[in-house]
């Protein structure tokens, strides 16, 4: 809206070279044709003549323009992409730490380290790094796949910058999930009740504690207790809108759950933690006997279906063998 305030004149330029576009193109750039946010301004007629013929010409300068903010951009899309799975600015603790003012904290050598390489600097046993995972229910942070100290450093960089810009603000309230939920949730996890983007049914690769049937999928890690250890309803919902994890982020990202299939899945994983069990219940044993069940039956089978083969042809080789 300040954009429309300019004088007319330097109206075209002013818009086309205006945050606006420069982050539009650097998002273009850096995200293929995936545009987050989309216009938030509304254009004349006439600007967007003008955009759609200068546009082409104008194309090496916005580049110019983009590349000098490209490091700002990247770090804050790294950030919304891997890291806001898990961590806020300012919006309190989810499945990590609230990670505003982080800066004062620790050191930076230190954190770029943690943020290269968090499993090598917990396995060192650096205290502060047992600290934190004591405080996040023991769930380490995850590597992030490619991560250098130059992005981890230009990430730490976003981050003090929005500590100094955002109100911390009292964590998000989630209403409590309704049992009716939870069955829906249960029924998405199943399969039975297809996710609206096409993603694959939860039990292709996870299973949890009160599943019916052979249990579900042992790819993923078992889900019984995953409500509590990522820290309740905000901490779930937060991963489930952006899962990172090397198998899930190819599935989901396209396929992204909405909000109503997050709510449901929620409620169920929360019905799930309240279970006396851990985890499954090892499926191993139904497995084998299973197995076991069906070959006796199928023997059993061929043998009354054959049951004259004795007569038919052992019989009659057997003595003509003795003649
Ligand atoms: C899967 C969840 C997850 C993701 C994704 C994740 N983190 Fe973390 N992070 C954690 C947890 C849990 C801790 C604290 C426990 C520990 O020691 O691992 C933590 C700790 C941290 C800390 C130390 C916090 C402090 O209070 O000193 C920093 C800094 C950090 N993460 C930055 C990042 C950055 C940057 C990214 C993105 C590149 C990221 N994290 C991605 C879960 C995550
Ligand atoms: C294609 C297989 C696959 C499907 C389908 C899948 N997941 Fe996962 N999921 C995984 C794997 C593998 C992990 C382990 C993450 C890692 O370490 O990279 C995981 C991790 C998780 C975690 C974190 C668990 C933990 O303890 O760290 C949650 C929560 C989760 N999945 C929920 C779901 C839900 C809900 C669905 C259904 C909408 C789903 N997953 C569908 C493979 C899958």
């Amino acid at each position: 809206m300040r954009l429309l305030a300019v004088r007319r004149r330097d109206r075209k330029w002013e818009i086309l070279l205006s945050d606006f576009w420069i982050k539009t193109w650097v998002r273009i750039l850096a995200a293929g044709p995936r545009v987050e946010g989309g216009m938030d301004f509304v254009l004349g007629r006439a600007e967007e003549e003008a955009l759609q013929l200068r546009l082409p010409a104008l194309i090496p300068v916005l580049l110019l323009g983009a590349s000098l903010q490209v490091p700002a951009q990247e770090a804050e899309l790294k950030f919304k992409e891997v890291c806001s799975a898990c961590h806020t600015i300012g919006g309190g603790r989810l499945v990590g730490p609230d990670l505003m003012g982080v800066s004062e904290r620790q050191d930076r050598a230190w954190l770029v380290k943690f943020i290269v390489d968090p499993a090598g600097v917990l396995a060192s046993g650096d205290p502060y790094a047992q600290e934190l995972l004591a405080a996040s229910n023991k769930v380490p942070m995850i590597p992030t796949a490619g991560m250098t100290a130059e992005m981890a450093g230009q990430i730490l960089d976003y981050i003090e910058a929005q500590s100094g810009v955002t109100v911390a603000a009292p964590p998000e309230v989630i209403a409590p999930f309704t049992a009716a939920e939870a069955q829906q949730g249960e029924s998405y996890f199943h399969g039975g009740k297809g996710l609206r983007n096409g993603g694959p049914a939860c039990i292709s690769c996870h299973t949890l504690a009160g599943l019916s049937g052979w249990g579900g999928g042992r790819l993923g890690p078992d889900l019984t207790k995953v409500f509590e250890r990522y820290a309740g309803a905000r901490g779930i919902k937060a991963w489930l809108e952006n899962p990172v994890s090397a198998v899930m982020t190819p599935v989901f990202a396209e396929q992204s759950l909405t909000k109503t299939e997050i709510r449901a899945l929620s409620a169920y994983l929360e019905q799930a933690a309240l279970s006396e069990a851990e985890t499954a219940e090892p499926m191993l044993a139904s497995f084998f006997l299973s197995g076991l069940l069906l070959a006796a039956a199928l023997l059993g089978l061929f043998g009354f279906l054959w049951r004259n083969r004795y007569r038919a042809t052992r019989t009659p080789m057997v003595m003509g063998s003795k003649r």
